[in-house]
């Protein structure tokens, strides 16, 4: 079967398939994780089957629950990750996540140009307005998600014009005049706003590939507004096909109506798969991956994520609409929080089936299970139903779950003319088809 628009997929570097207990399988390995050239054997490995990019979520704080019986080596920082990355590979693209609330635009935008020179155009933005971390920037508590998405703007606004205040045309490098660089095509950008004044130029010139594609991740409204009005990409929590159909639906339409084509914006949620040879194989891992946490503290998560408290009731006792709290009340991501207020009132479902739900558990990624023909029909399904343009791999369970994806469905996903069998271009610009 041939489609008119082959997938865009990424591969998350952030050791999903060590989460909960997997690090602690005999067969894990848990201990390369601290060493950079684990990253670059994965990438090549991503590389080979001609992958659009490597991807990296980032936060910007550590909690003591994050660190004990979770593995870790930290959270070193992504862009110095893929600096790494970049010269050990030559095509893939570079998708590093930075927060707009926590940094100034300057070094953002220095750091990235710089990770464009080095990998000669394939570094990407994910930009995040952050969740947590206030405390580590002299800024706590957290903003609210109002006062962040205004910032991320702005700050988007700085980067980008940073980034064009140092065009590449006005390096000149004509040794007979001695002229290096058109001084008159490099011009400050006297930016004065609400959150940042910058004067530039910026200190490094723009890379001739082009400017550096933009992902974003946080669905709520405003963050939708934000994201259809810059975003090449979005990273997108996704559980199930009809929060995709509509989110995919809605962001083209937003995107459409600030004058963008909508195919120029593409959906992309994390799918946590756990493959193994056999299906009852593949659910062992992942029954396996979230043993470790116990009714407490997925009440507790749940607290976080919902605001709400159901430690007094029963485990089989029903979940209902009236029983949720106030919508307007804060909470660390509504985009998290919505998915599972709609699902609630939708399956009233016992508390243990809530207590179930990835957005409690986990991410609220898409999680599919199973066979290589189980997850392939699974990804085929909502591309066929309009969810997704593709998606970032997050492998879950074990590094053989990834190996599986990278040897067997990756090669079903190409015969079925559903992805790439050679790179036709070299930047992320070019895999993305950003014209
Ligand atoms: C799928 C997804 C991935 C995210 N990844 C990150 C991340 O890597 N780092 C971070 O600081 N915040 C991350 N966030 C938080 C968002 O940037 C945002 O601050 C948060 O979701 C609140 O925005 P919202 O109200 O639109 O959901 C993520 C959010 C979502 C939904």
């Amino acid at each position: 079967m041939k489609v008119d628009r082959q997938l865009c997929i990424g591969l998350s570097l952030n050791k999903t398939w060590m989460k909960g207990n997997s690090w602690r399988r005999p067969d894990s390995e848990v201990e390369k994780m601290g060493s950079i050239k684990y990253y670059i054997e994965l990438a090549k490995m991503a590389e080979k089957s001609k992958l659009d990019f490597l991807f990296m979520a980032d936060y910007l704080y550590v909690s003591s629950q994050m660190i004990g019986d979770s593995a870790s080596f930290g959270s070193p920082d992504p862009t110095m990750i893929f600096a790494a990355i970049a010269g050990a590979t030559e095509r893939i693209g570079l998708v590093t996540t930075i927060s707009t609330t926590f940094n100034p635009p300057y070094v953002v935008a220095r750091q990235l140009q710089s990770l464009h020179w080095l990998s000669n155009g394939r570094a990407g933005w994910n930009i995040v307005t952050s969740i947590e971390g206030a405390e580590n920037f002299s800024d706590s508590p957290m903003p609210s998600p109002e006062e962040r998405y205004a910032k991320a703007m702005e700050f988007t606004d700085v980067v980008r014009k940073l980034w064009e205040s140092f065009p590449n045309e006005a390096i000149v490098i004509d040794r007979e005049s001695g002229i290096f660089a058109d001084k008159d095509k490099v011009t400050a950008i006297h930016h004065s706003g609400e959150y940042f004044s910058v004067k530039g130029p910026l200190s490094i010139p723009s890379h001739s590939s082009g400017p550096i594609p933009l992902f974003q991740a946080g669905a709520s409204d405003v963050g939708r507004n934000f994201a259809s009005s810059v975003a090449d990409a979005i990273f997108a929590a996704m559980p199930d096909m009809e929060s995709g159909v509509e989110l995919r639906n809605d962001l083209r339409r937003r995107a459409a109506e600030q004058g963008r084509d909508p195919n120029t914006i593409r959906v992309l949620p994390g799918l946590y798969f756990f493959l193994a040879d056999t299906r009852e194989e593949a659910l062992e891992l992942h029954k396996a991956a979230h043993a470790h946490l116990s009714t407490e503290r997925r009440l507790s998560s749940l607290i976080s994520v919902l605001g709400l408290d159901l430690s007094g009731f029963s485990l089989d006792q029903r979940v209902t609409a009236d029983m949720l709290p106030d919508s307007n009340q804060p909470v660390r991501s509504r985009t998290h929080a919505e998915l599972l207020r709609r699902y609630i009132t939708k399956a009233q479902p016992t508390v243990k089936e809530v207590l179930a739900r990835p957005e409690v558990v986990g991410s609220a990624h898409w999680v599919s299970v199973g066979t290589v023909e189980d997850v392939l029909n699974d990804i085929m399904e909502r591309h066929k139903a309009g969810a997704i343009d593709g998606f970032i791999a997050l492998p879950g369970g074990s590094e053989k779950s990834m190996e599986i994806f990278f040897e067997k469905l990756m090669p079903e996903l190409v015969e079925r003319g559903l992805f790439r069998s050679e790179y036709s271009g070299s930047t992320l610009r070019e895999h993305l088809e950003i014209t």
